[in-house]
């Protein structure tokens, strides 16, 4: 309870920063204190994405804590973003353009729109993020447009501070008429951008092209007052209200862009160009904002095909945003969806997640181009997984040879609308990946947009992730019995550890039994290496390894505690595992389970459900599904 009353009270205190307002005489000296007041909105923009904090990977990439939250497994393309900030903040050309994200549906693009214009709301409350407007101007116009041109070059030198941009008619007159062209006399507050309120962040959706107003865009004249100030060319007589207009300082979200008329996107190209927004009679005013439109690759691929539109294209940065390509990125992405869904008390059981997730992946994924790799051992490359014969290093190259990898395949969204479908059914209490895996192949049909032969290839690649999961599946019940094998497994060990012993040492074994001397157990020790893929080549320094591990804990005067080993730990799981199968099938497949056989189930069922996040349902079903597996291998 305490701690949603402290976060409360913490976040009224972020957010009831006191307003300020004052004169330009008292704005004057705080922005040349704070030269960062004088950001431009690109600048701001950079900064704020930077505060959040940034890591930097071994291979150089940087990531960026803003986005971190919200989006999964699309650092190249945050990266590119980002790029283009700093490189507007900068002052570069490229802030003149207009930032293009295009990609497949449900890929991020609208979330990373928001996460920005969220985060700008937020920022501009703190004091790093503050901005000052002229009170009065309707487009909360930057107070330092008050300064006269003459003396902005002994500004700059004097004070670092770089103006650009004219006032807006409306502050013009207003300085003539209502404050006698004194401009320390203009009122200046501080503002907090607010996209519900249309201050600071503006968004555009284009409806019907035909009959869309481009005062959405520019504003328009007031035809009430027209009358009142005589001349359609009065500013009083206009509404500074289009999307460009209150986006000034902030930033504007442009839908589905290519969607808009031509006439729309001429507007933007004259105010990312020049900075400049053609109201009504005036002459050009003045925008500082950045730009950032969204599409669809279809739209996309048509817009650059087309040649009327190259001096638009000229003036575009465009960034691709290809579907999330890690698994384990991918369930991160379902679980915050399903969060926001309100699925109420049904379990998700472990691993449903996962096999839907490397579905989707494996859909994005294009074939292999290098010898020896299959479909499924790049999706374990590119999340960071071991895979015997290549390295994490390669994934550059598996890239490079890639055309278009991650712009096709199944969303986010489809795989979530399955699971859901799955949720609703009567009587599940619990949805387990065999569940999600049909669903998600149920959906291959109602779903109308797909391909007969991307049917086919989502088909074969179900039947890809059932032999994953079979795999994952076997594993934990593996590893569930192994619990009540506990003391085996001590004894397992001590006899590996006896033998590996002796075999570094070149020494004889003595049977503990008859005391009689023989060799190392060559065939039990490669037996258990091999379980974890320890080549016949690297055996020694297997052994090696173990056994400066079991000196260094003898010296520290404790039993070597192979848990902490996890080949290790693996390996003597297998082994046993291997060892006793027959014993488990025997468990785990029988109809009438003697009293024996039915402790040890209970007790692989409470195993699972306490170390694993497991519910009785699904640890049960989980076991008949191994059963069934060790019945099929005979
Ligand atoms: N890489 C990702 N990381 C996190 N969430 C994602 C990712 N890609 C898509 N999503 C989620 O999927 C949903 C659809 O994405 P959205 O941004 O609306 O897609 P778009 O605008 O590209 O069509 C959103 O809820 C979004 O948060
Ligand atoms: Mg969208």
């Amino acid at each position: 309870m305490d701690d949603i009353f402290r976060k409360i009270d913490e976040h009224s205190k972020k957010h009831h920063v006191s307003p300020w307002n004052g004169t330009f005489r008292d704005y004057l000296p705080m922005v040349i204190e704070h030269p960062g007041l004088a950001q431009l909105a690109h600048a701001r923009i950079y900064d704020m994405v930077r505060s959040c904090g940034v890591e930097v990977d071994e291979q150089g990439n940087e990531r960026f804590n803003f986005f971190a939250r919200e989006l999964f497994g699309i650092d190249d393309a945050l990266a590119k973003v980002v790029e283009y900030l700093k490189a507007a903040a900068m002052g570069s050309d490229v802030g003149k353009r207009i930032l293009m994200l295009y990609g497949p549906p449900s890929s991020g693009k609208s979330q990373l729109v928001i996460l920005l214009k969220r985060g700008l709301e937020e920022y501009t409350h703190t004091e790093e993020g503050a901005v000052y407007a002229i009170a009065d101007c309707p487009q909360d116009e930057n107070p330092l447009h008050l300064i006269p041109h003459a003396l902005r070059q002994d500004f700059l030198n004097d004070y670092g501070i770089y103006i650009e941009g004219e006032l807006c008619p409306m502050c013009s007159l207003n300085l003539r008429q209502k404050y006698d062209n004194d401009i320390y006399r203009v009122p200046v507050k501080r503002i907090f951008f607010s996209e519900k309120e249309r201050v600071g962040i503006g968004t555009f959706v284009p409806s019907d092209p035909k009959s869309q107003d481009i005062s959405e865009l520019v504003g328009s004249i007031d035809l009430a007052t027209v009358g009142e100030y005589g001349s359609e060319s009065d500013p009083r007589a206009y509404r500074f209200d289009g999307e460009l207009n209150i986006a000034n300082r902030g930033m504007i979200e442009f839908i589905e862009m290519l969607k808009a008329d031509e006439r729309f996107l001429y507007i933007l190209l004259t105010l990312t160009q020049e900075k400049n927004i053609k109201t009504g009679r005036f002459s050009l005013i003045y925008a500082d904002e950045f730009v950032i439109a969204h599409t669809n690759e279809a739209e996309f691929k048509e817009f650059l095909a087309d040649k009327k539109s190259e001096a638009l294209q000229d003036r575009m940065i465009m960034v691709q945003m290809p579907y999330n390509l890690k698994a384990s990125a991918e369930v991160k992405i379902y679980e915050k969806l399903l969060r926001r869904a309100n699925i109420g008390t049904i379990h998700i059981a472990p691993h449903a997640l996962e096999v839907a997730a490397m579905f989707a992946v494996l859909s994005r994924l294009e074939e292999p181009k290098m010898a020896g790799l299959t479909l499924v051992k790049k999706m374990r490359l590119y999340d960071g997984q071991e895979v015997e014969g290549f390295r994490q290093k390669d994934v550059k190259l598996i890239k490079a040879q890639t055309e278009r990898e991650g712009m096709d395949g199944i969303s986010p969204r489809f795989v979530i609308n399955r699971i859901s479908s799955s949720l609703i059914r009567p009587n599940s209490k619990c949805i387990n990946p065999i569940d999600i895996l049909r669903a998600i192949k149920d959906g291959f049909d109602t779903h109308g947009t797909f391909k007969r032969e991307d049917r086919e290839r989502f088909d074969n690649l179900i039947a890809d992730v059932r032999r994953e999961y079979d795999e994952i599946a076997r594993n934990d019940v593996q590893k569930a019995f192994f619990v009540s094998f506990e003391q085996e497994a001590l004894t397992l060990l001590d006899n590996y550890l006896d033998n590996v012993e002796a075999y570094l040492d070149d020494k004889k074994i003595i049977d503990p039994l008859t005391e009689e001397e023989r060799e190392p157990d060559e065939k039990l020790m490669r037996s258990i290496e091999e379980k974890v893929k320890v080549p016949e080549s690297g055996k020694n320094a297997f052994r090696n390894e173990i056994f400066r591990k079991v000196a260094m804990s003898q010296r520290r005067g404790e039993r070597f505690d192979y848990t902490t080993h996890d080949k290790l730990k693996e390996a003597i799981e297998k082994q046993l595992f291997e060892e006793r199968r027959d014993t488990i099938k025997l468990t785990v497949s029988t109809r009438n389970p003697d009293q024996d056989q039915l402790r040890k189930i209970n007790e692989v069922v409470d195993t699972l459900v306490r170390k694993e996040t497991y519910c009785v349902e699904c640890a049960n079903e989980l076991l008949k599904y191994v059963s069934s597996l060790l019945a099929r291998e005979k």
